[in-house]
């Protein structure tokens, strides 16, 4: 129990200081382009899927708030929580400056205490970082404990059979290092990751990191410890039936019309609560 509790706490410590470090900068390579197109499948899975008008949305790792504000800017009335401190802060300050309304409080995805209070809730790049099985069970049920009867649950997996480069492909983490440079306006994000350890049973990695950000605030270099647990679809899908939920579709790479060969590196799920 002590061993569980402490590789616990390790997972959540790591996390937390990575995105209090970087969490800001990684969330600014996603373009204007890129957030665009996920506000809009959240919109096109709300008609789709939920059986009344979505209004209240909760977004359980919001980060420094891209969906949320961008959320709130499209009229939804928006709940953002996040375990690292630092990361709700920026998001509270984005508000202010963009002048929108929403809740947002530090918390942790597995310690949820809604009940029917949302018609959408959102866990976008989170399940790969919660601890455990547990952890991961504990959350999708406590997702499904907040939604409203109706109402949607949109989570996503990096997908670890693409075969491209990226860090989550099992390519990559057999390889044992990967390189990765992001360009967007004003900001240039250089990645360079060595496996530190990975545990080919569980399908867990740790990645050594080394980051250089030039943004316009200056340059930064950071070193942190990132952790990776795979899924598959297989999987993700028995963990959002054993969490109660029904009606379960899988979007590939936030494509609404599913291309008939998929290389997707990123499987996004919208699930039901009957
Ligand atoms: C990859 S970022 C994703 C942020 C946002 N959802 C997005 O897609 O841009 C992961 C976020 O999860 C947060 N996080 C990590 N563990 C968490 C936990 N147990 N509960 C809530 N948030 C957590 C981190 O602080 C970080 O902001």
């Amino acid at each position: 129990m002590d061993r569980l509790e402490n590789a616990r706490k390790s997972v959540l410590k790591a996390s937390r200081s990575y995105y209090a470090h970087l969490g800001y900068y990684e969330e600014c390579t996603y373009a204007e382009n890129t957030n665009r197109r996920e506000l809009d499948f959240f919109e096109f899975a709300f008609r789709t899927h939920a059986t009344h008008k979505v209004r209240d949305v909760l977004d359980v790792a919001c980060g420094s708030g891209r969906h949320v504000l961008g959320l709130a800017h499209r009229g939804y009335r928006c709940v953002g929580q996040d375990y690292t401190p630092e990361q709700v802060q920026i998001a509270k300050t984005r508000a202010k400056q963009e002048r929108v309304s929403m809740k947002l409080l530090q918390g942790d995805a597995t310690k949820l205490k809604y009940e029917s209070e949302f018609d959408a809730v959102l866990a976008v790049r989170i399940l790969f970082l919660l601890p455990d099985d547990e952890s991961v069970l504990t959350c999708l049920r406590q997702v499904h404990r907040a939604l409203k009867s109706g109402g949607i649950l949109i989570c996503n997996i990096a997908n670890p059979f693409y075969d491209g480069e990226n860090w989550f492909s099992l390519k990559s983490i057999q390889r044992g290092h990967y390189f990765n440079e992001v360009c967007v306006p004003k900001m240039r994000f250089i990645s360079v990751d060595r496996v530190q350890d990975f545990d080919p049973i569980h399908g867990v990695a740790w990645w050594q990191e080394t980051h250089v950000v030039e943004a316009p605030d200056g340059v930064h270099l950071f070193r942190e410890r990132e952790r990776l647990r795979l899924f598959t679809y297989w999987e993700t899908h028995h963990y959002l039936q054993a969490a109660g939920f029904k009606e379960i579709k899988c979007y590939p790479d936030w494509k609404i019309k599913p291309p008939k060969k998929t290389k997707a590196e990123m499987l996004v799920f919208v699930s039901r609560k009957d």
